[in-house]
């Protein structure tokens, strides 16, 4: 089956990995790491910390960006008095569950369609969470589905003009796309108290399976980095191939590369025909508006490949298409057989 639904990586792990998974010592299994005893929670933590030039203490590890969700919005929204979170139109559906989970309740702020793109518009976003005082605020950039960012002055922006007490997460779980720059993250946390910023190995660096996420936070949450942290320590089997990752940039980067040419492809094909748009992508899926009428031809021609991509149900986008960039023969599979299922319709 080709898995081009969920937005996983379809391409080769890194030899570094590769190599790490080879050569890992089952006999470290045998032991709780003595990292603690230095007051690190991880290795993962401290190269990250070096990475990304931020103090290990504000460095938060996860289970993948999903626990560092659940953690962060159970614990923020059943603290305190208010129970309400702001997240994005058109977002991850997962969000709202995760809030509801804990009796939380959510509200959206809108997305506009501008041109062959989705974009936030700041300002409201500020207006909004000035008028609602939500104790979360989401961001996602790039945002899935709709795959479209903020930048780091946007985020800055927002953060300036919100209430302090409204702890805002930003889920960059696909921010390895748009770029290499990750200097703006040590000035930000350092700057907001109530700021969250939240990175996967499972995206870019195509590790879904080995359920590593990372992220950062602002000063002054001893009690919730505790509540966060393992006091008997992380996976070391995953520690050991988390490094390799963090450390093979230039295999990843060849990868996003591959898919780019997947990008071009789509738009080129699909984009001149009628009834379709191609949305500008800068994460690894692609959002594609099609004909609603081919849906169940294209259902049945997909499934009689074996190949599986997203058909959104999400109120507003359901004549949209979702579709991970994979390898080259896939992309080419899938971009042919929609234009052959809708050339029979036509
Ligand atoms: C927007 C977004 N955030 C976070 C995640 C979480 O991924 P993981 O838990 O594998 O890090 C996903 C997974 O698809 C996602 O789409």
């Amino acid at each position: 089956m080709n898995y081009l639904d969920r937005n996983e990586f379809n391409f080769e792990p890194s030899p570094k990995v590769v190599e790490a998974v080879k050569s890992f010592d089952p006999q470290d299994l045998c032991f709780y790491t003595r990292i603690y005893d230095q007051g690190k929670k991880s290795v993962i933590s401290v190269r990250v910390s070096e990475l990304f030039g931020v103090p290990e203490e504000q460095v938060l590890l996860t289970y993948g960006g999903e626990d560092m969700l659940k953690n962060a919005i159970h614990y923020f929204l059943m603290c305190g008095d208010r129970k309400n979170i702001l997240i994005p139109e058109y977002s991850w559906w997962y969000y709202n569950r995760v809030a509801s989970e804990c009796g939380g309740t959510f509200e959206m702020y809108p997305l506009h369609e501008v041109g062959d793109t989705f974009a936030y518009d700041v300002d409201e976003v500020i207006a909004l969470t000035n008028a609602k005082h939500p104790r979360m605020l989401l961001l996602a950039s790039p945002n899935n589905p709709t795959g479209n960012a903020l930048s780091a002055t946007e985020i800055g922006r927002i953060m300036e003009n919100i209430p302090a007490d409204t702890m805002v997460l930003v889920d960059e779980a696909y921010a390895n796309f748009i770029t290499t720059d990750t200097d703006y993250i040590a000035p930000l946390v350092n700057r907001y108290a109530n700021l969250i910023i939240s990175r996967t190995l499972s995206k870019f660096y195509g590790l879904p399976g080995l359920r590593v996420g990372f992220g950062f936070i602002g000063k002054g949450h001893d009690q919730f980095i505790s509540y966060v942290n393992k006091y008997l320590g992380y996976n070391r089997f995953s520690e050991a191939v988390a490094l390799a990752a963090l450390d093979s940039d230039a295999h990843y980067r060849r990868v996003a590369d591959e898919m780019d040419w997947g990008r071009q492809l789509y738009k080129r094909e699909l984009g001149p025909l009628p009834g379709f748009k191609v949305y500008k992508s800068v994460a690894n899926f692609i959002l594609i508006k099609y004909p609603l009428a081919i849906k169940e031809p294209l259902q049945k021609a997909l499934a009689d490949l074996d190949y599986k991509i997203k058909f959104m149900g999400d109120k507003g986008l359901e004549d949209c298409l979702r579709i991970t960039l994979g390898r080259k023969e896939q992309t080419q599979a899938v971009c042919d057989t929609i234009k052959r299922v809708f050339n029979a319709q036509a």
